[in-house]
This record gives C-alpha cells, sequence and structure tokens, in this order.
C-alpha cells in the first residue's frame, strides 16, 4: 500500500517501513564508524524498539558486535494497517543484524509484567546464558502493576502550584500561552509507579534470582534534568518525583549486585525529539530553540550519538568520564552548557508565533518527529507502494 501519515494530536496513527528501515540503516553506519573494541557482549534492552533503547540496542550490537535481546511493547502489522514504528523499526533490526551474523531476538509484550519477565528469562537461559549489559529504557503512560493489578497513569504536571508558559503546536507553528493545573490526588505516586524504579529493580531482581546477569554486569536507566524554564513541568512536578525515584534506585540495584560486582548507573541524557518528549507542554517549545543553538554551535546530537557517547566515554571507557555529585553519567552536558542555556534563554523571550520560524529550529522539530514514524526521511519515495505487513523475523 501506499503509506502517508495521519496525525492525531501529537501521534501519527501510521509508520511508513521503509522510512523506519532507513533511520535504522542510518544509525547502523554512524556506530560502525565508531567501533567499541572492548565493550558489551551479550545485552538485553528493555524499551528497545525506539528512542535511546534502540539506539542502545544499535550500538551494543553494531558498535560492539554484541548479541542482544529486545523487548518492547509495539503494534503488529494489520493486512491495510500499518504497524507501529517501533515495530518496524525491528524488522529492519533484525534483517540488518542478520546481515552482519549477529544474534538478535525480539519479545512483544507488557515489560511491567511478570510473564514478559519470565519469557525474558527463559529465552537468555535457552540462548545466552547470562547477559553482561541491561538497558532500561522504558516510556509509558501506564503500568498494570504486577502485584496488585492496579492501572497506573503517569502524569505531567506541575507540584502545588499551576504554571503558565509558553507552547508551541508544532503542527501549525502557533506560540500560546498554557497553563498547567497542579497534581491533585494520587497523580504523584501514580506517577512514580510508572515511570520511577520499581521496575526497573523488579526486572534486575528477577534476573539476579534466575542466575541469567554476568559477573560485572552493569545496567543503566535513562533520565532528564533540563532547563530551569521546564522545571516546573517537568524536573520539579511529577516526571521529575518519578525520575528522582528512579535515580535513588540505582544505589539500591547496585546494592543487591554486590556478590555479582554489578553496577546501576542512571545516565542524564539531551532533549530529543521522540514520542514521549513531543506530549509534553512547553518541551516542544524549547527543543526547537535548544536545536537552533545546539545546530548552530555544531553540538547538536541526536539519540545515536548520544548513546554512543555513553558506551564510549562512559560505560566501556578505560577511564570513565566524571560523574556528577549524585553519581549520575551526564551526557546532557552539551545541553545545559552555559552559552547554550543562555542563547536559549535570550530567544525564549522573544519567540512568539511570528518569530519562531527564524530563531528556532520549527523544521528540524517537524522533520525529526515525521522521521520518527519513518516519514519525511530523504531518500524514500513516499509515491511508491511498500508491504505494510512485514514481520520480525
Ligand atoms: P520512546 O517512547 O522512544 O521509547 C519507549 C520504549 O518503551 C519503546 O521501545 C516502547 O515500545 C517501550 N515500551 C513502552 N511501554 C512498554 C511496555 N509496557 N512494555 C514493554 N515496552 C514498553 O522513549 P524515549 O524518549 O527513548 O525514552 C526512554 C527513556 O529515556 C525514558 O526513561 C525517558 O524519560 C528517558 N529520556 C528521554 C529524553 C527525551 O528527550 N526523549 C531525554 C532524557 C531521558
Ligand atoms: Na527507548
Amino acid at each position: 500500500m501506499i503509506i502517508e501519515p495521519k496525525m492525531r494530536g501529537f501521534i501519527c496513527l501510521t509508520a511508513h517501513p521503509a522510512g523506519c528501515a532507513e533511520n535504522v540503516k542510518r544509525q547502523i553506519s554512524y556506530v560502525e564508524s565508531q567501533k567499541l573494541p572492548n565493550g558489551p557482549k551479550k545485552v538485553l534492552v528493555i524499551g528497545a524498539s525506539t528512542g535511546f533503547g534502540l539506539s542502545s540496542r544499535i550500538t551494543a550490537a553494531f558498535g560492539a558486535g554484541a548479541a542482544t535481546i529486545g523487548v518492547f511493547f509495539e503494534k503488529e502489522p494489520l493486512e491495510g494497517k500499518t504497524a507501529s514504528a517501533g515495530y518496524y523499526n525491528t524488522v529492519a533490526f533484525h534483517e540488518e543484524a542478520s546481515h552482519a551474523g549477529l544474534y538478535a531476538k525480539s519479545i512483544n509484550g507488557d515489560a511491567f509484567s511478570k510473564e514478559v519477565k519470565q519469557e525474558t528469562i527463559d529465552l537468555i537461559k535457552q540462548d545466552l546464558g547470562t547477559v553482561d549489559l541491561v538497558i532500561y529504557s522504558l516510556a509509558s503512560p501506564v503500568r498494570k502493576h504486577p502485584e496488585t493489578g492496579v492501572l497506573h497513569r503517569s502524569v505531567l504536571k506541575p507540584i502545588d502550584q499551576s504554571y503558565q508558559n509558553k507552547t508551541v503546536d508544532f503542527h501549525t507553528g502557533i506560540v500560546t500561552d498554557v497553563s498547567i493545573e497542579p497534581a491533585t490526588g494520587d497523580d504523584i505516586p501514580n506517577t512514580i509507579a510508572v515511570m520511577g524504579g520499581e521496575d526497573w529493580q523488579l526486572w534486575l531482581e528477577a534476573l539476579r534470582g534466575a542466575g541469567v546477569l554476568a559477573p560485572n554486569v552493569i545496567t543503566v536507566a535513562y533520565s532528564y534534568i533540563g532547563p530551569e524554564l521546564t522545571n516546573p513541568v517537568y524536573r520539579h512536578g511529577t516526571i521529575g518525583r518519578a525520575k528522582d525515584h528512579l535515580e535513588a534506585t540505582a544505589a539500591r540495584i547496585t546494592e543487591q549486585l554486590k556478590d555479582l560486582n554489578g553496577s546501576a548507573f542512571v545516565s542524564v541524557n539531551k532533549a530529543l525529539v521522540t514520542q514521549s518528549s513531543s506530549a509534553i507542554p512547553v518541551v516542544p517549545l524549547y527543543i526547537s530553540l535548544l536545536y537552533k543553538v545546539m545546530k548552530e554551535k555544531n553540538i547538536h546530537e541526536g539519540t545515536i550519538e548520544q548513546m554512543s557517547r555513553l558506551f564510549h566515554d562512559h560505560l566501556y571507557a578505560a577511564q570513565p568520564a566524571a560523574k556528577d555529585a549524585q553519581g549520575r553519567i551526564r551526557i546532557d552536558d552539551w545541553e545545559l552548557r552555559e552559552d547554550v542555556q543562555a542563547a536559549v534563554a535570550e530567544l525564549w523571550k522573544g519567540v512568539s508565533t511570528e518569530t519562531i520560524s527564524q530563531i528556532g529550529d520549527l523544521k528540524g522539530y517537524k522533520d525529526d518527529f515525521l522521521n520518527l514514524f519513518g516519514f519525511s526521511v530523504p531518500g524514500i519515495d513516499y509515491t511508491k507502494e511498500v508491504d505494510e505487513m512485514a514481520i520480525i523475523k
């Protein structure tokens, strides 16, 4: 069929298999130019189909030659109805891995459930024995708790006070003021239940209990801090509480992995256009100004450049770069550089519907957003028929 983007709010209901494949190939060729000699060998990536998780998987496989197992939650294709982008990304990843002679298997299901954890353990036992790196890169609006069965929903709200600032509808370029009401009821604990560290810890407990973690195992989860201007809705908001919890969980997991000499880290990553970040108010406007500034300074990175730097300079470096006072890996260092933040703050004052196309990189934002679904990818002929029924092999 011929596949076009079908937008509904902040999501795109369709995905293009050829565009997704091209994105995966581009990421692979980036890491192939940055080989990692002493990298991981057997890797589990939880949240492996899009964003930072997919780029982590590509870096491990094509940068370090690792065998990878990916876990994710994606929609399969139906006749006349496309799969989700993460599904097509994985179709392409498996195809490329198979050409390169790399082991790759994937599990499509709810990573929060006991069943998917058990299925993953069984697969590791059967094929790999153990894993030496576990990447935890889930981003989800909901989590069904495996013990209580309660369905927790995360929210993106400030705490105590309402918050007003500018925001952009990146489809139309219209900048408006948005006011977000503070969290109420169980918003904070619910958000922590979904995006905090409990499930990360449950994964590591299950893997350790099953004896499928290698000595010196490393596990990494991803966090975000961001600029002062998004603090009320991000780091000091409900999601920030979940990130505090996630970060505190790293120390607990390291303690539990003592007998294996294992370590758990949190890496604080840069703001990037992903399906998750486009849903946060104010953040897309910030990102479009940030992109403009970072591109002008020649320090812009996408998820693959970020993950490659994480592996090279931190996780597998002979002399790992310094961590911050809280023990976190900081690959948001270029985003938070003083000159970058000062430039963004200056642009923020003058940004409006009239000025955004000159002072911001709205086009870069939109292109990246469309790219997430395999659209607007250079070199793809969108007038050509493609097979929507491409399946993971
Ligand atoms: P993403 O939406 O691109 O990826 C989320 C992944 O989780 C996908 O593979 C998806 O299939 C999987 N997933 C979601 N629910 C699942 C479930 N129930 N079971 C199994 N898999 C499930 O997100 P992302 O932006 O790459 O975010 C990954 C992590 O990085 C998050 O912790 C996020 O907070 C963090 N982070 C993001 C940014 C950013 O700007 N995007 C910046 C810093 C840190
Ligand atoms: Na991810």
